[in-house]
């Protein structure tokens, strides 16, 4: 399964299904291409509505007629505006052909509904993405409940986990590899991925992208 970093907290992953989580492409002063570079879609997934998150999730599922999956009052949104839509919530798990996708808890604020995190199960692997999240001990919780195959967490600081908390959480996680996000897009996001990685240790595989680099899992 090929993991692909947009740049910010956007990922691109392709397996049996292709899934966009946060494209926050237009706009990205680190977005690694345009929307149109993204291949065509069977699902997209948003953790919270911030702009940084939503970016171009709407747009996205409309041109290829994917599923946006999303907290229920965001997915009421994406309904309104006629695009195909399953809401769910914290603790829920939704069963489509070939994915799953169970929401979790996050620990940052939201306009609509709540914030909130993703663990992906497809192809036999588990993929965390944490959404924006303060570090949280329920993480031990989602560590033990997934055997995670990778995780991608917030270290920028400011508006979520820095390094060192980013670090905190990957020890509750446990996943065999780590990809760090939300960080040098703006210049207030300054938490360094190398100080990351060396608050890690040998805990995880640290794995650090630049925007448009991928990672087979
Ligand atoms: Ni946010
Ligand atoms: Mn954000």
């Amino acid at each position: 399964m090929k993991i692909t970093w947009l740049g910010h907290s956007a990922f691109l992953i392709e397996g049996s299904k292709t899934i966009v989580i946060d494209p926050f492409i237009s706009g990205n002063p680190k977005a690694s291409g345009d929307t149109g570079t993204i291949p065509k879609l069977d699902y997209v997934l948003i953790t919270h509505d911030h702009e940084d998150h939503m970016g171009d999730s709407f747009d996205l599922a409309n041109r290829d007629n994917a599923m946006v999956v999303a907290i229920h009052e965001i997915s009421q949104l994406a309904s309104e505006k006629g695009l195909r839509s399953e809401g769910m919530n914290i603790g829920g798990s939704l069963h489509f052909e070939g994915l799953k996708v169970h929401m979790t808890t996050a620990v940052h604020s939201a306009n609509l509904g709540r914030e909130a995190g993703f663990v992906v199960e497809m192809d036999g692997k588990f993929i965390y993405h944490a959404g924006d999240t303060g570090v949280f001990t329920d993480m031990v919780i989602i560590g033990d409940s997934f055997p995670l195959d990778l995780a991608l967490l917030p270290i920028g600081d400011r508006y979520t986990m820095g390094p060192k908390s980013a670090a905190r959480a990957v020890r509750m996680l446990s996943p065999k590899k780590v990809v760090p996000m939300h960080f040098e897009t703006f210049p207030l996001l300054h938490g360094k991925p190398d100080d990351f990685q060396n608050f890690v240790g040998d805990a995880s595989e640290v794995v650090i992208l630049k925007p448009g680099e991928n990672l087979n899992i």
